[in-house]
């Protein structure tokens, strides 16, 4: 796909009229209110030209030069400036801002401070204050411009105001990015003010010359924002930064949190907070780190869209650049998309060459190409003391309709060895025996869990010597016990979310040592990552690119990507985010394993469609390479009823699970049979991956001498019968 990207994002210039009349005062008091209540007067201390305004006999704090501005437009953008200069102290300097008090139609006014600065002494001489603001998205009567801010008594002098517009002209169409100056190369136009802490343009950055610093951080959730203008609701976009942290926390050698989200605001005042995208383990050593996510707008009208960035904790500092917000466009095609990949990727050519004896009468000839087991992994969670001595029905469904099986529960750390050395390991180790018995193959989950809050306390208060000696005892205990029965075993689970580990050790990489342990006591298991908020959910999207990326080079051993995708409850999977979704994580080159799939709906027609939509998003994606359930049973799986695929004690196969079996064993498996002259003769079958048995027909009697099986796999096959 050719992506057309404009050159320039956009074109910012200031078009130059001053908004505010005579604003140098070298006309005097010209344009300017009556100072009421106070005193002003024209001085020749002068920030340019020969004349200032200053004031004093100020009784109010919001006592100071004040002008009528004509001509602001709303929801439009203007960079004010004002030089200021105190003529008397108060102890530790004062405040100084501009302000403009907007009277709405209802009469209210609203105050918005626009530009500020604090701390000034009458030392200083004259300071600037200069910002960028966006005026009210709403309808203005009024627009009254004054700066005002020392502390009652105290005198000061202005100069040198301007208020002007700033002309932004974006470029719309393919790939329009919807942020203004996404890359700080215009300074700060377009951003919002940082109040309450700091923001500057500085040169260390990663596109162009100019990035954003955000520092005098009190609040987690400060950093740099802008009011995005132009967003539709209820649409996709996808979103892009780059940041790099300035200062760890101290002694942190594990990293921070990173994270941009949005503020939706709605006519009834309310907010919804959404995040989009999100880094864990971040160091400033790591220098700038490419953030992606994605963007679901709401589906109601909202008045107001803020994005921004937060997430180190108070005190530190970080730059952002490089930010990009541009609409993702829901694919309409998507089964002409996925049936293509389908076709490519799941199937192959069976060449039937097909031979007749003389006085073989083809009329009488039928050959039968039937598909018996599919090849492609379709799996499902169990649980293993059900499966080995529960509900019978349980056990049957699972070897008639899944070729791989995934531990739900037995094998993670906590529930095998709640008390040292006490393993509680025959159901499971029972569990895959039976499985293999069925040719069923096994993941197994999980050899360690990342997230703190599921370590068992035992593990916890042990001392970070005995934790290591602990860790590789587990990897040994563990692999070795289920050494041969287990393909794959997902390692450090959700590591995107937790970092138990490595912090408790204070050894960052320790996740990748986990790996190459684990990878040395048994080359032939296949490790694994295994994530949430990866696809059915984009917002760790590429953080988990660039984790898979880093195990990859880091020589771990590593074999695929578990992705677990469970949807949100109510939520329909949508088939553009998970392409979008998959297509990034498709980058690490590695394969990629849906591990824990469920949706979450009552209905059961709807719970039907989603369960499609997802399969076939996942089945029609080259890099998936199998697809797990997250059990199917609702009194044993942990979604329960509304994500369930056969329901209650009736064991009732609902219509979610006669769609999946449908398309696993209907519409995803081959059967072909060709009668008369066309069995005669050379024949081509586009078959679905797995194990086949042909059989020949004549005279309406099976010839049991011409059976055969054989197994197609991405080669294609070739298959002789020679009628005799
Ligand atoms: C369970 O663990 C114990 C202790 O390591 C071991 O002796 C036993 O063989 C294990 N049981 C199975 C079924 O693997």
């Amino acid at each position: 796909m050719i992506r057309l990207l404009p050159l320039l994002s956009l074109v910012v210039s200031c078009l130059g009229q001053n908004l505010l009349q005579n604003g140098d005062f070298e006309l005097g008091t010209s344009g300017w209110e009556p100072c009421g209540g106070f005193h002003c007067e024209i001085v020749t201390d002068a920030h340019t030209g020969s004349k200032a305004l200053k004031s004093s006999g100020r009784t109010q704090y919001y006592q100071g030069p004040a002008q009528i501005v004509q001509g602001l437009k709303q929801n439009s953008l203007y960079v004010v400036e004002a030089y200021v200069k105190l003529l008397t102290d108060d102890a530790g300097g004062q405040d100084v801002q501009a302000t403009i008090a907007f009277t709405n139609e209802d009469n209210s006014i609203d105050y918005v401070k626009v530009a500020g600065r604090d701390k000034v002494l009458t030392k200083d001489g004259y300071v600037q204050l200069s910002a960028n603001f966006r005026t009210p998205n709403r309808v203005f009567n009024r627009a009254r411009f004054y700066i005002q801010g020392p502390v009652p008594g105290q005198e000061f002098v202005v100069d040198s105001t301007s208020l002007t517009a700033v002309a932004i002209v974006q470029v719309t169409g393919p790939g329009q990015n919807f942020l203004l100056n996404p890359d700080f190369e215009q300074g700060t136009v377009g951003w919002e003010p940082c109040w309450g802490f700091h923001c500057e343009i500085i040169t260390d950055a990663h596109t162009g010359s100019k990035a954003m610093k955000a520092s005098g951080r009190t609040q987690y959730y400060q950093g740099p924002t802008q009011i995005v203008q132009g967003l539709k609701q209820n649409s996709l976009y996808a979103v892009e930064a780059y940041v790099k942290l300035l200062t760890d926390k101290p002694g942190d050698v594990v990293g921070q949190n990173i994270e941009i989200n949005f503020a939706f605001g709605f006519s009834d005042k309310t907010t919804a907070y959404i995040g989009v995208a999100g880094r864990s383990m971040v160091l400033t050593k790591d220098g700038y780190v490419k953030m992606t996510g994605d963007l679901v707008t709401p589906s109601k009208a909202f008045t107001s869209a803020r994005f921004y960035f937060q997430g180190p904790i108070p005190g530190q500092e970080f730059a952002v650049d490089s930010t990009k917000i541009t609409s993702l466009p829901e694919s309409s095609d998507y089964l002409t998309t996925t049936n293509q990949v389908i076709n490519q990727k799941r199937k192959s050519n069976i060449n039937v060459k097909v031979t007749t004896a003389a006085g073989i009468d083809v009329n009488q000839l039928q050959i039968q190409i039937n598909q018996v087991k599919k090849g492609f992994p379709f799996g499902t969670a169990v649980a293993c003391d059900e499966y080995v001595s529960g509900d019978q029905r349980y056990q049957d469904f699972i070897n008639a309709h899944f070729n791989w099986a995934v531990t739900e529960n037995a094998l993670k750390w906590g529930q095998m060895e709640r008390q040292p050395g006490v393993l509680r390991n025959e159901t499971a180790i029972a569990a895959l025996k039976k499985l293999k018995s069925h040719g069923i193959k096994i993941r197994a989950h999980n050899m360690f869990w990342s997230v703190e809050k599921f370590v068992q306390p035992w593990v916890k208060a042990l001392s970070p010597a005995d934790l290591r000696k602990t860790v590789v005892n587990r990897i040994h205990t563990v692999m070795g016990q289920t050494q041969g029965l287990a393909e794959h075993w997902d390692v450090n689970n959700e590591n995107l979310h937790g970092q138990y580990y490595q912090e408790k050790l204070q050894d960052r990489d320790f996740n990748l040592d986990l790996f190459r342990m684990a990878h040395q006591f048994d080359p032939k298991v296949k490790l694994f990552l295994n994530d949430y908020t990866v696809v059915a959910q984009g917002g760790f999207t590429g953080a988990y690119l660039a984790q898979a990326l880093k195990f990859k080079n880091s020589n771990t051993g590593i074999y695929g990507i578990g992705v677990q995708c469970h949807f949100p409850a109510n939520s329909a999977p949508n088939p553009t985010l998970i392409k979008a979704h998959l297509d990034t994580l498709a980058q690490a080159g590695l394969p990629i394993w849906v591990t824990e799939l469920d949706v979450s709906n009552t209905d059961e027609n709807e719970r039907a469609d989603w369960y499609e939509t997802a399969l076939r998003a996942f089945y029609g994606h080259p890099a998936v390479e199998g697809i797990m359930f997250w059990g199917f049973w609702s009194n044993r799986q942990s979604r329960g009823v509304p994500g369930s695929l056969v329901t209650g004690d009736e064991f009732r196969i609902n219509p979610a699970g006669q769609r999946v079996l449908d398309l696993f064993e209907n519409q995803w498996m081959t059967k072909e049979s060709k009668i008369g002259t066309e069995a005669g003769q050379p024949f081509t079958v586009r078959g679905f991956h797995g194990e086949y048995e042909v059989k020949v027909i004549y005279n309406g009697k099976e010839r049991n001498d011409l059976k055969q099986t054989f197994t197609l796999d991405p080669n294609d096959q070739t298959i002789n019968i020679n009628v005799q």
